[in-house]
């Protein structure tokens, strides 16, 4: 997508750090905005920004682990705007650190809830309302480099994280029939607010296993405020969207690691000489069945148009 004029924007997390970004610059690339994001007066904030500079931008106060919250959302942006969204940013998310073994229910719960579950709601939410509308559309996940590697202090992220980027890889080939793209975006580093995204853990999932005060905030705060700028970020994100790539990954410095891990993931699969026939049978079984499965479906979609 390279015509952005007109086009309706639904951004989660828009309040603050990327979305933020995200919204101010497909608001000066012409689209009508929409803010959603679970603090109103971040809302209010990021709103007070566009007063003034002739912007279409709506909030929503939306927790996206509310899935009725989010269908009610979904028909705000249609009353407001007249169209589902064609630009889709799934983007909230939270972190807590901590030993992985002294995670609670409660750690799992949040960081899951937001940060996996939070992109499914936005998933079923709106990709049937973007298929009906016919109009071609672009839709970008925000997770993380966590998602392509484990970590001693933020196993349930990375876990959220990695669930995202697979999850946008088959959303990316479900989707193309549709004319709508899907990107990931995987920041290393951001100069935003999630340092305190646990102030926004609900009541009920309270109980953590792990360290969380004020020092604990202050200490990863030292880290984000070299973090790339949320708009230079968004800028990589838009041409991303523009030349329908699936990884927008803008970080230089991860490039080494991420090499190192494939590489090792690469290494632990022997290759085809060690077992040609074995290979070559359960290379054609699988082909078979996608052949046949793909077939089964079309009599079956044949089927239900008579
Ligand atoms: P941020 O904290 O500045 O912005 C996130 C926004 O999401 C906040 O305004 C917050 O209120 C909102 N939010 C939290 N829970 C929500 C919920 N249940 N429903 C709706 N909104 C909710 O953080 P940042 O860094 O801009 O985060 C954006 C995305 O980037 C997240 O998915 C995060 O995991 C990802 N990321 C951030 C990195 C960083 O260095 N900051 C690194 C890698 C990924």
């Amino acid at each position: 997508m390279r015509d952005f004029q007109g086009k309706v924007a639904f951004i989660t997390g828009g309040a603050s750090g990327l979305g933020l970004g995200l919204a101010k610059t497909f608001s000066e690339a012409g689209c009508k905005v929409v803010i959603a994001d679970v603090r109103q007066a971040a809302i209010d904030e990021a709103l007070a920004y566009f007063r003034g500079r002739n912007a279409a931008v709506h909030g929503i106060r939306l927790d996206i682990t509310d899935r009725a919250a989010y269908a009610a959302a979904a028909d705000e942006v249609e009353q407001v705007y007249g169209m589902a969204p064609q630009l889709l940013f799934n983007n909230a998310g939270v972190n807590t650190f901590g030993p992985t073994e002294k995670s609670t229910y409660e750690d799992w719960d949040w960081v899951i809830g937001v940060d996996f579950w939070g992109v499914v709601n936005g998933m079923q939410t709106f990709v049937p309302r973007m298929i009906a509308s016919g109009r071609p559309g672009h839709i970008v996940n925000t997770s993380s480099i966590g998602g392509f590697e484990g970590s001693t202090a933020a196993a349930i992220y990375c876990a959220a994280k990695a669930a995202v980027n697979n999850l946008s890889e088959s959303y990316r080939m479900s989707l193309e029939k549709y004319g709508i793209g899907v990107t990931v975006c995987t920041p290393a580093n951001i100069k935003s607010n999630i340092a305190e995204a646990t102030l926004t853990r609900p009541e009920h999932l309270k109980n953590t296993g792990y360290l969380v005060n004020q020092a604990s905030i202050d200490s990863l705060k030292s880290i984000h405020v070299h973090g790339m700028e949320p708009e230079v970020l968004a800028g990589h994100v838009k041409r991303a969207v523009e030349e329908n790539q699936l990884y927008c990954i803008p970080y230089p410095e991860v490039k080494e690691a991420l090499e190192k891990h494939f590489q090792a993931i690469l290494d632990a699969i022997p290759p085809v000489e060690s077992d040609p026939e074995g290979a070559a049978k359960r290379t054609e079984a699988l082909r078979n069945w996608a052949r046949d499965r793909a077939k089964l479906v079309a009599s079956e979609d044949a089927e239900a148009k008579r």
